[in-house]
C-alpha cells in the first residue's frame, strides 16, 4: 500500500516533467512508497491505474474519458494535490478553486501556478493554516532554483529589499537580441523550449515577473503589493542596441513599493552577468547584507525540480 498518493491536475509541460523527474529520483529521495495515483487534464481526460508508459501513450494520441475536476478532487484517495493548470492573471481561476477545493478536502497542495498565489494568497494561506495542511509553491518563482525558500534556512533574518531577474523568457530574448537575433525569432525559440507562458504576452509585457515579485513579497510579509499598484513595464520597446548595452528586465521590491521595468545595468552589477534563461535574486538583509542566488528560471526539468523540493518538504516535515 502506498503511503502517499498524488493527484496531478494539469498534465502539460510541468505535469509531465514532474511525473518523469519523480520517477527518475523517487528512490534516491526515499519516496519509494509514494505514487502518482491519478491525473486529470482538460485535453487527456481522467487517468487512473496507469502504467509507467502513460506519457508515451498520450504522445501517441490516447485520450481518456473526461471527468469533473471538483468531484475528482473530492473523491480522490490522494493526500497531495499538484496543481499545474494554466496561469490566469485576472482572477487566478480555475487553479484558485482547484486549490481551495483540495485544501477543503483535507489535502496538501503543491502548485507552480502563479495566478492563485499572487492574486489570492491570503485566502489560500489561511485555509491551509486552519486545516494544518501544507501549501507549497516554490516553482512559482525561479523554477527549481532556490529563491524565497532560502529564507526558511535563515531564522530571524529581516529582509530590507529584493531585486530580481524573474522572467526567463525575457532575459533569454534580451540576451539573444544582444547577439543580433530578432525579437520574434527568439520568442518563437523560447516557446519551443518550453520557457514561455501559454500566453507569451505575460512574459514580454512584464506581468509574469510582476506576479513573481508579488509572490516573493507576500512570503516576506510585504502584503500591500499587487499587479494594480505596481509599476509594470516589459521589453517590447527594447532595441537590439539597448540589449547590447546591458538592459535587463528587473523587478525591485521593498516594504513600500514594487516595480518591474527594463533597467540599464552597469557592467559591475552582478545582474549584468545573468544571461539566457537564467534568473537571479539579490536579497538585502539585516544580518547577511546582500545574498545573491542565480540559476535557471524556467524549463521542464527545472520546474519539476521545484515540485520535487516541495514534495519532499510536504512529506518529511
Ligand atoms: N514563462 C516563465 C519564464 C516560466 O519565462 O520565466 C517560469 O515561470
Amino acid at each position: 500500500m502506498a503511503k502517499h498518493k498524488i493527484l496531478i491536475i494539469g498534465f502539460g509541460t510541468v505535469g509531465q516533467g514532474f511525473y518523469e523527474l519523480f520517477h527518475e529520483k523517487q528512490v534516491s529521495i526515499g519516496l519509494e512508497d509514494t505514487v502518482v495515483s491519478e491525473v486529470i487534464d482538460a485535453k487527456f481526460g481522467f487517468i487512473k491505474n496507469f502504467g509507467p508508459d502513460i506519457i508515451t501513450q498520450l504522445k501517441g494520441g490516447k485520450t481518456f474519458e473526461k471527468a469533473d475536476v471538483f468531484k475528482t478532487i473530492r473523491n480522490s484517495e490522494a493526500d497531495i494535490v499538484c496543481e499545474f493548470t494554466w496561469v490566469n492573471i485576472k482572477d487566478g481561476e480555475p487553479a484558485f478553486s482547484h486549490i481551495e477545493e483540495a485544501l477543503s478536502a483535507g489535502k496538501h497542495v503543491i502548485t507552480t501556478n502563479k495566478g492563485p498565489i499572487a492574486l489570492r494568497y491570503e485566502r489560500l494561506h489561511e485555509l491551509a493554516a486552519e486545516s494544518k495542511l501544507k501549501l507549497r509553491f516554490k516553482g512559482t518563482v525561479m523554477s527549481g532554483t532556490p529563491s524565497f525558500n532560502i529564507l526558511e534556512l535563515l531564522p530571524g533574518i529581516h529582509v530590507q529589499k529584493v531585486r530580481g531577474i524573474f522572467n526567463g523568457t525575457s532575459n533569454f530574448i534580451l540576451t539573444e537580441m544582444a547577439h543580433g537575433k530578432s525579437f520574434d525569432e527568439v520568442l518563437r525559440l523560447a516557446q519551443s523550449m518550453g520557457y514561455a507562458e501559454a500566453d507569451p504576452t505575460l512574459d514580454v509585457d512584464g506581468f509574469d515577473a510582476a506576479l513573481k515579485a508579488v509572490i516573493f513579497s507576500k512570503v516576506i510579509g510585504w502584503t500591500k503589493h499587487d499587479l494594480n499598484s505596481m509599476d509594470i513595464k516589459g521589453i517590447r520597446d527594447i532595441s537590439s542596441s539597448d540589449a547590447s548595452a546591458g538592459v535587463k528586465l528587473l523587478a525591485s521590491m521593498d516594504s513600500e513599493s514594487a516595480s518591474v521595468k527594463p533597467v540599464h545595468l552597469s557592467p559591475d552589477d552582478l545582474f549584468s552577468n545573468i544571461n539566457g534563461v537564467m534568473n537571479a535574486a539579490e536579497i538585502t538583509t539585516d544580518t547577511l547584507g546582500k545574498i545573491f542566488v542565480a540559476g535557471p528560471g524556467a524549463g521542464r526539468k527545472e520546474t519539476a525540480q521545484a515540485v520535487l523540493s516541495d514534495l519532499v518538504e510536504v512529506i518529511n516535515n
